[in-house]
């Protein structure tokens, strides 16, 4: 290990260099070797679709914003466009999050798809090209968020996505998700004869992305992969040793390609089974710990149940906002984190709002190392220095 006194330098020229020089093109040529390593003694921070909670979803400033504010990990949804490029986006969809209503020359593109047994109706991503994608501009999701950066961002790709990573001042690890399968595979055609679980896998590993959880080449680049669909999970089990999360939704929710029912996939049988392809379950947060008139009732056994497997729990999605609080929390949401971390014991949180899991997470568990202060120092130099370039 080098010197502590030589590595803030170095790490301080590596960031004001790093500022400088333009996100693209791929890959990051970043000089890695002094970097911050991912954290690994307190739940993962996780950042669900970026920064979200201030900045429209999904974009590059709301992963970068997510990487300021201390993420463990920037989350993304995959999808593909319609000549076969991977995409960061989370809606089949463009309606709700894009300025597609405002394109007219897009308007004879509107379908009727059959999605996970509903007919949904709009402007599919699977229809469009990466071309025409990077016309639209995304906005926020919610009306009581913060409007002001609506039509300022595009859609990004994978690609993209991966070299926000790669380039941040620290190690931050990527958590993708193979999002909506079934119709992705029904809609896009790859050349090659390949499936979108393939293109997904390939892209990790062009950028080096690979190793088991916690293996040295993991912590280099950690990711961790996620998907609903199970039977995406099992095909990449052969392809790539990355650790893999099996999303669970709603228990009303049959899974999208074996349809199977949620008590069924979180039976102790389907857990001995699904253990030897992922090492953890990401749960919706309100099937782990039920609410009834937006309090919280007992919580269920499954948390228990997937630890004593040894499969972590990463439950989604934590929102500071008073309509997504339990009552419980008296508006507060450092006291859900304090919950679900030290009650419940989950080892990752989906996250709106990464800032504020961060900050609850230095207040109650910080880390103590000197070499952490040295960075928080070069963190304040390096503020300075960005004041004074904008000024
Ligand atoms: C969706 O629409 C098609 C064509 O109109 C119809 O055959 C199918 O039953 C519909 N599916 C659902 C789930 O409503
Ligand atoms: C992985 O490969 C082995 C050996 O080729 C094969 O038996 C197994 O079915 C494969 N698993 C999956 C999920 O494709
Ligand atoms: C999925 O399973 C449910 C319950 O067993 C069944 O009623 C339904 O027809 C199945 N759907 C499909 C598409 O197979
Ligand atoms: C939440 O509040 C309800 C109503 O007061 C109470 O019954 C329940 O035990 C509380 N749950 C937790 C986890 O504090």
């Amino acid at each position: 290990m080098a010197s502590p006194r030589i590595v803030p330098f170095v790490f301080l020229l590596l960031i004001v260099g790093c500022s400088a020089r333009a996100l693209y093109p791929l890959p990051s040529r970043r000089n890695d070797r002094n970097r911050q390593s991912l954290q690994t003694f307190r739940a993962y921070n996780i950042a669900h679709r970026g920064s979200n909670g201030e900045i429209p979803e999904e974009t590059a400033a709301a992963y970068m914003r997510a990487i300021e504010e201390g993420a463990d990990f920037i989350e993304t949804d995959i999808l593909a466009s319609k000549d076969g490029v991977l995409i960061c986006f989370h809606d089949v969809n463009l309606d709700d999050t894009t300025d597609i209503a405002d394109h007219k020359e897009f308007h004879d593109r509107k379908r009727t798809y059959e999605v996970q047994g509903d007919n949904i109706t709009g402007y599919f991503t699977v229809d469009f090209t990466l071309d025409e994608l990077k016309t639209l501009r995304v906005k926020q999701r919610y009306s009581f968020r913060d409007q002001q950066y609506n039509g300022k961002f595009s859609i990004i790709t994978f690609e993209e996505f991966i070299s926000i990573a790669l380039d941040a001042p620290r190690v931050v690890g990527i958590y993708p998700e193979i999002k909506n399968p079934v119709l992705i595979n029904q809609h896009v055609k790859w050349s090659d004869g390949k499936k979108f679980e393939d293109k997904f896998v390939e892209t990790l590993k062009k950028y080096g992305y690979g190793g088991s959880y916690l293996s040295k080449q993991w912590l280099k680049q950690p990711a961790f992969i996620q998907s609903f669909a199970p039977t995406s999970l099992t095909y990449i089990s052969n392809m790539t040793d990355l650790p893999k999360i099996f999303l669970i939704d709603d228990t009303a929710i049959p899974t999208q390609d074996t349809n199977q029912s949620f008590w069924e996939i979180t039976s102790d049988n389907y857990l001995d089974y699904i253990r030897d392809y992922v090492v953890g379950i990401g749960p919706w947060k309100d099937t782990l710990v039920t609410a009834s008139n937006n309090y919280l009732q007992t919580p269920t056994d499954l948390v228990a149940r997937a630890h004593a497997r040894n499969l972590q729990v990463h439950p989604y999605t934590f929102r500071n906002e008073n309509q997504f609080l339990h009552f419980n929390f008296s508006a507060d949401p450092y006291n859900e984190f304090n919950y679900w971390i030290n009650k419940i014991g989950v080892d990752g949180l989906f996250t709106d709002f990464t800032g504020s899991l961060h900050q609850y997470q230095e207040w109650t568990s910080p880390f103590s190392s000197g070499e952490d202060d040295a960075y928080k120092f070069l963190d304040k130099i390096v503020a300075m220095i960005s004041k004074f370039k904008h000024t």
